[in-house]
């Protein structure tokens, strides 16, 4: 049985001459997600550590203490990234493995350890794309409030500070934050994430205090480095109305999603509506604080996944897919997305940073792994980025989520997005159909 395109397909496949000159395809990974070796290299504690040992909190009761071992597997990791034929690969940096308690000295065995994943991605021939914070704050910060305590922000920027010194030119790119909204709301509102917390003023100020990580770390890391390539990753996704009753709905949705990080961001400004709608818990903001935010940036990295529906009743859209997360499967969304950023504000270059799927994937017999419906996400997911550059976006590279398998969340390793299967019991690597896919479409 095989699930790549049959050759009546094939006059249709998508190569790398369809993409503009100097478009990159790279795949993206995290450091809780993927490491593992929580106690080693000096690593101090990080508040999804904790988090996973609160009964409750995880699907299937694990945590990131082993992961995929990546800490070990590192040299056959990127191995395996070489040999998908990608250009570029995007990691994260843990806060913890630089500074066990989040303030204070940095911890050698931590910065040798990311200096040996870049240069070795760089012998590769792999542009190394470096996250800061993909959401593994060091447990001590939480210990006095986290996200919620303005110092925060700046333990943030010395941090920023630390990691831009050793690898600042090392890297082809620096993204401060990974998604902002789930490290506040999903985090301190919705309680989904660590900390875990039901609190929505607690939440907003959470937001604002990492926009303002984001602005501090973007003015010491310019000054460091004015040559290096700075931006942010946020997570976004367009709203539709169901009917046209569901229109203000929709805004709000839009609102507290995108425009709530978009605007602090490209315009110096929260967006009055949602202001006015979030009322007494809207954040204490000092004077200045939207002046560091809007620091100019250098790219824009987007993670689409899906839309939001917006619909009275909760009615869903006839005849949508859904991935293993329940999420639709939404190609358009990231278009339209696209085209409606690049007319409402004034962008960099955008990266997607992020886009990918998970599907119940199975090890066959064969050793193979059959995942047509990932390789139909991505194909549609790409063929929209297309569509978006072709109607004017200035989108300049694409990474895959994920390299492989890996600790989903609050889902576990019940989840696989990757383009590798993991198998967990063994660390064995074995590559998907999609990987095989994605790999014949970067070497075309
Ligand atoms: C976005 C996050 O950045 C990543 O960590 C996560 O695994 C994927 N979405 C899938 O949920």
């Amino acid at each position: 049985m095989t699930t790549l395109p049959s050759p009546a397909q094939r006059a249709d496949i998508l190569t790398r001459a369809d993409f503009p000159a100097h478009f990159i395809f790279g795949v993206a990974t995290s450091a809780y997600q993927i490491e593992g070796a929580v106690h080693e290299g000096g690593r101090g504690e990080s508040i999804w550590d904790t988090f996973c040992r609160e009964p409750g909190r995880i699907k299937d009761h694990t945590s990131g203490e082993v992961a995929c071992d990546h800490y070990h597997c590192l040299e056959s990791d990127l191995d395996l990234i070489k040999s998908l034929g990608v250009d570029a690969y995007r990691f994260s940096v843990a806060w913890p493995r630089i500074q066990p308690s989040g303030t204070g000295e940095a911890n050698e065995a931590g910065l040798a350890f990311y200096e040996r994943l870049v240069d070795g991605l760089t012998q590769r021939g792999i542009e190394p794309h470096l996250t800061l914070y993909h959401w593994d704050l060091p447990q001590a910060l939480q210990d006095v409030g986290g996200w919620t305590n303005r110092q925060t922000a700046f333990h943030f920027a010395e941090y920023a500070r630390i990691v831009t010194e050793r690898l600042g030119n090392k890297v082809r790119s620096i993204a401060t934050l990974n998604e902002p909204w789930c490290s506040s709301i999903l985090s301190y509102q919705i309680g989904e994430h660590a900390p875990g917390w039901h609190n929505t003023g607690a939440a907003l100020s959470a937001a604002h205090h990492l926009m303002l990580g984001h602005g501090l770390a973007m003015r010491e890391m310019r000054r460091l480095n004015p040559s290096a390539t700075l931006g942010i990753v946020l997570n976004l996704g367009p709203a539709y109305p169901a009917t046209p009753a569901d229109e203000p709905a929709a805004r709000i949705a839009d609102g507290t999603f995108n425009r709530w990080f978009l605007d602090p961001i490209f315009r110096g400004e929260y967006p009055q509506d949602i202001w006015a709608h979030y009322g007494a818990y809207a954040p204490e903001t000092e004077p200045g604080d939207l002046e560091i935010i809007r620091a100019p940036l250098d790219f824009l990295g987007v993670n689409y996944y899906t839309r939001s529906y917006v619909a009275k009743g909760g009615d869903k859209p006839s005849g949508a897919e859904y991935t293993d997360m329940g999420w639709e499967v939404y190609p358009d969304g990231l278009r339209d997305l696209l085209v409606r950023l690049e007319s409402d504000y004034t962008l960099p270059p955008i990266y997607i940073t992020e886009n990918g799927a998970a599907y119940p994937d199975v090890l066959g017999q064969d050793e193979a792994v059959h995942d047509a419906e990932r390789v139909a996400y991505f194909d549609g997911h790409l063929r929209a980025v297309l569509a978006a550059s072709r109607a004017g976006v200035d989108v300049r590279g694409y990474f895959a989520w994920s390299l492989m398998d890996n600790f989903e969340w609050a889902f576990g390793y019940t989840k696989r997005f990757g383009l590798v299967y993991v198998d967990y019991a063994t660390q064995q690597r074995v590559l998907k159909d999609s990987a095989k896919w994605y790999q014949a479409l970067a070497t075309s």
